[in-house]
This record gives structure tokens, sequence and C-alpha cells, in this order.
């Protein structure tokens, strides 16, 4: 798993992509993904596991990067989403909780993710849309996806944080009815 390169650094020299499928999502996969979850969203093991249970339908997926040691390292999830865009019905996928274990940020390993999740997507041939804190913008950005500066309602309340498509859209607004 780990290397030491000529200059003494650790290397990564094997990583495991993994895309699991709710429904197939056991409980060892499970509490790693929550463990990994609780570094960035401070929420107890039990919210987490809800927030799985409630906002991913059986057919969605989780992607995991993994070290061979089976601990994972990077991780987000891909939603089937129904977005209304210019009052046009449209199937979208939704790319939701983006995040690299603490221990190996800084690395590149968050652009890695977005490059994985970003050859799935174009395989299926829908748009994608993720929605993050504002902050994230320059990340977004260095990963090659487009912010949406129209407006953007979640759940029937407009969204405040950044929207960003792996498209260029000129649409005034979108509507989004779920979380992911
Ligand atoms: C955001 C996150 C996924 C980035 O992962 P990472 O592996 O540390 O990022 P990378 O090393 O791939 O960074 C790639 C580039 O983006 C930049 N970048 C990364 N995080 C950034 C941030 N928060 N703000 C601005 N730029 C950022 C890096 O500086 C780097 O730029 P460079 O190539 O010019 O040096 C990670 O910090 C994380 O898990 N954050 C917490 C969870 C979160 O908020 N997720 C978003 C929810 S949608």
């Amino acid at each position: 798993m780990w290397m030491v390169d000529k200059h003494g650094f650790n290397m990564i020299n094997n990583l495991i992509v993994r895309y699991i499928l709710q429904e197939e999502l056991d409980d060892v996969m499970l509490e790693k993904i929550i463990a990994l979850k609780q570094q960035h969203w401070n929420y107890t093991r039990d919210s987490h596991k809800q927030w799985i249970d409630e906002n991913l339908y059986k057919n969605e997926f989780h992607l995991c990067v993994e070290l061979s040691t089976g601990q994972i390292i990077a991780y987000l999830n891909v939603v089937n989403l129904e977005v209304f865009c210019n009052e046009k019905q449209t199937e979208f996928l939704g790319v939701g909780n983006v995040c690299v274990d603490k221990m190996f940020s800084g690395k590149g390993l968050g652009l890695l993710l977005i490059q994985i999740v970003d050859f799935f997507i174009r395989q299926i041939g829908k748009p994608a849309v993720l929605l993050c804190r504002k902050n994230l913008s320059e990340f977004y950005n260095k990963a090659g996806w487009h912010e949406f500066y129209g407006k953007t309602f979640l759940l029937g309340r407009l969204y405040s944080g950044g929207v960003f498509l792996n498209y260029n859209s000129d649409a005034a607004v979108f509507h989004i009815q779920r979380n992911f």
C-alpha cells in the first residue's frame, strides 16, 4: 500500500475504486463510510445512518476509493434526480457528500475522485449537478465543473450555497426536489 519515494515521502501506490449500490451496501462498508463522513460533518453515527437510509434509494451509488487495507480515503454518492430546468423536467445525476480523509488531504485525491465520477457520469450520459459550500468554488473549478449562476431551489427553498454542473448552462432556474 505504502511506498517511500526517493525523497523519503510516503506514496500511495495501490488504490481500489468501488461503486456500491445502496441496496448492496453491507454493514462493514456502511460503518467505514460513516466514519469518514464524520470527519467532516459533525453528526452522530445514527444520524448519518438515518440520512443514508432516507436519502439514498436502492439503485443509487456510493463511490469509495480505498487503500488495499480496505480503508476508505475518499468518498461521494451519486443519485438520480429530476431537475426542473427552465420549467422542463430533465433527468440528472446528483453528486453529493464529496469528502477525502483528512490524513490524505491536499494530495490531489479530491481531484482524482471527481475525475473518477466524471468517467462514470460520462458513461451514463446524463447531465450532473452538485451542491456545495460557497468556499469550495475554487476546488470545483479546478476539477473542471461549471458554476451555475442561475437560481436553484432545493425542496422549494432558494439554495444559498455553490451549485456546480458538469456542463455550461445559461438556464435561469433549477428546481431540485430532494436532498442528496
Ligand atoms: C474538498 C475536498 C474534497 C478536497 O480534497 P483534497 O484531496 O484535499 O483536494 P486536492 O488535494 O485534490 O485539491 C486540488 C486542488 O483544489 C484546491 N482545493 C482543495 N480544497 C480546497 C478548498 N477548500 N478551497 C479552495 N481550494 C481547494 C487545492 O488547493 C488544490 O489546488 P492546486 O492543485 O492548485 O494545489 C476535501 O478538502 C474535503 O473532504 N473537504 C470536506 C468535505 C466537503 O466540504 N466536501 C464538499 C461537499 S460537496
